[in-house]
Order: structure tokens, then C-alpha cells, then sequence
């Protein structure tokens, strides 16, 4: 069989069994292409015409098909902005929108902060984009941060990996602080596809309305930023529901699913200290 037409049987098969995609690809096609290629080694420009022996990836088909995987932890491997990380079940498979974001930023951030680093995907994209930067990058999960390490090993970046919860261990100010954290509401936690069931629970669920998690960050960030800092922080579908909760704060929307904030803007931030602060 040749590799185009192994492709091409894969994505029937997929589309036959009414797979949910959104963890690195959006449709049958493309995560057939990305599970067979890589599945079998071989790069996203591979010759279609080459022949290819169905048997080497039938396992992770019905894997995929059977078990509902996302193919990015079958793979252990996971692709944002044409970068590869390394990715297991302690970690969500990156996607993030502030990946795409980064490099229409205009200015350059001398310290950035990556509040719920889970892989590492964004501090290390943040390190890409503006080297020389000092980068810090968090996560309350123990896991999460080994698999970040290992990608930061990797990358060959230099970020300093803390444990904390928000910003409980975190000092000093940054002029940049990027978060992905969970924001997936009690209601639609329940309805999510067999397929997010795989990925860790405490990397999604951000409570009854979404924004439990990006209250916390709205009320902490002031005392981390610089007095010009910004923060940008994805919230998926919340964009209405954080207007509702912060009727008077001026937004900025990059993209629906993310908003930047620069510090004067930040609710109460006038009240907020500018010298900065220790590590509790
Ligand atoms: C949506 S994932 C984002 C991961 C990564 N930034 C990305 O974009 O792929 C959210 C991350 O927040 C972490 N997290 C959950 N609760 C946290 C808390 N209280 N403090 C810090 N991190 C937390 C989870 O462990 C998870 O890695």
C-alpha cells in the first residue's frame, strides 16, 4: 500500500468512528496524517508515493479509534507553532492560542512569567521568541513540571521551574505573564468528548462558571508585573462571563479565547504595592 493511500484508509476509518479532534489537528485527515507519519517515523513532507506497511501503525489506529487517545500521547509527541514537545498523560497536549500570539507582541519582554506551565509549550515558545529573556515557568503539578523539564532540557532553553500554586511561590515582577490556566466550566467538564477524559482533570476544570482559576490570576497579577506589564491570559469560551464578572475592566481581545491586560488596568491595581514582593 502505498503511504498516501494508508493516510487516506486511516481518515475513513476515523471519520467512520466519529472521532472527536482538537488535540493538534481538526479533522480526520490531518490527525491521520500526523499518526501514520509519525507513527511510522517519517516527517510531515514525506513522498506519498513511497509504500508503506499498514501493520507498523495498526495498533495505535485502533488504539486511537478503540480507546479515544488523542494521537499526540500515543505518539508522546505534540506540535505547536512548528514545534515539537514531548507530552504524556501528567500533561494536557498543547494548543494553546497565546502560542500564535507571541510574536506579534510589541515589545520585548525582559522577564516573563508562565503561570500553569504544564509542558512547558509556551514558556519555551516565550524563550524562542525573545532570547535573552529570563523566563520562569509554574505549575502546581509535580508531574506536569518533570515533563516540562524534560522539554526544557530538550529546547535547550534556560527557564527556572517553580512548584507553586499560582503565584504563591512566586517573586519579583515580570513584564510578561502568559497563562494557560484551567478554565473548562463544571457544566461543560461534563459534557467534554471520551477524548479530553485522558488528559490530567486539575489541567481543565476551572470551576462552576470557568474563571475560578483566571480570578485568581486578575487578583494576583498586579503584584508581578512591571508598571508597564502585561499580562495575557487564554479563557476558551469565557470571553461573556468574564464580562459579566469585571463589568468595569477594558479588555483586550488578540482572540476571542485570549485577553491582554497591561497593569494599570488591572482591577485594584492602583492599590496594589510597586515594590517587589516576597515569596510568602
Ligand atoms: C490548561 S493546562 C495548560 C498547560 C500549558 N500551559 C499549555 O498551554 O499546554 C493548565 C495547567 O495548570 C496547572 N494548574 C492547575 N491548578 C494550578 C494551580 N493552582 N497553580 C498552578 N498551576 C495549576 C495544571 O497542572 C496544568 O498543567
Amino acid at each position: 500500500m502505498k503511504l498516501g493511500e494508508l493516510i487516506q484508509h486511516t481518515a475513513r476509518r476515523f471519520t467512520r468512528a466519529r472521532l472527536h479532534y482538537g488535540h493538534g489537528t481538526d479533522n480526520a485527515h490531518d490527525e491521520a496524517a500526523f499518526l501514520v507519519l509519525r507513527g511510522l517515523g517519517l516527517p510531515f513532507d514525506a513522498d506519498l508515493e513511497r509504500s508503506a506497511r499498514p501493520e507498523r501503525v495498526e495498533a495505535l489506529i485502533q488504539k486511537r479509534i478503540e480507546e479515544r487517545i488523542p494521537a499526540a500521547y500515543l505518539l508522546k509527541e505534540a506540535w505547536l507553532d512548528g514545534v515539537a514537545f514531548y507530552v504524556d498523560r501528567r500533561v494536557i497536549v498543547p494548543r494553546s492560542h497565546i502560542a500564535f500570539l507571541l510574536k506579534d507582541l510589541r515589545f520585548k519582554p525582559k522577564r516573563i512569567l508562565d503561570l500553569c506551565t504544564g509542558s512547558g509549550c509556551l514558556a519555551i515558545l516565550a524563550a524562542r521568541a525573545f532570547p535573552g529573556a529570563k523566563v520562569d515557568a509554574s505549575d502546581i503539578s509535580r508531574e506536569a513540571l518533570a515533563v516540562a523539564a524534560r522539554n526544557v532540557r530538550t529546547h535547550r532553553c534556560r527557564i527556572r521551574l517553580i512548584r507553586s500554586d499560582l503565584f504563591e511561590k512566586i517573586e519579583g515582577r515580570y513584564d510578561l505573564i502568559l497563562s494557560n490556566p484551567p478554565y473548562v466550566s463544571t457544566p461543560s467538564m461534563r459534557k467534554l468528548p471520551a477524548e479530553y477524559r485522558h488528559e490530567p482533570g486539575l489541567a481543565l476544570g476551572g470551576g462552576r462558571d470557568g474563571l475560578q482559576f483566571v480570578s485568581r490570576i486578575l487578583a494576583g497579577a498586579a503584584r508581578h508585573l512591571t508598571p508597564e506589564g502585561v499580562l495575557m491570559c487564554e479563557i476558551g469560551e469565557n470571553r461573556k462571563a468574564l464580562a459579566r464578572a469585571y463589568p468595569a475592566t477594558n479588555f483586550s481581545w488578540p482572540r476571542d479565547e485570549v485577553f491582554t491586560l497591561a497593569r494599570a488596568r488591572i482591577p485594584g491595581a492602583s492599590r496594589t504595592a510597586t515594590r517587589p514582593p516576597r515569596a510568602a
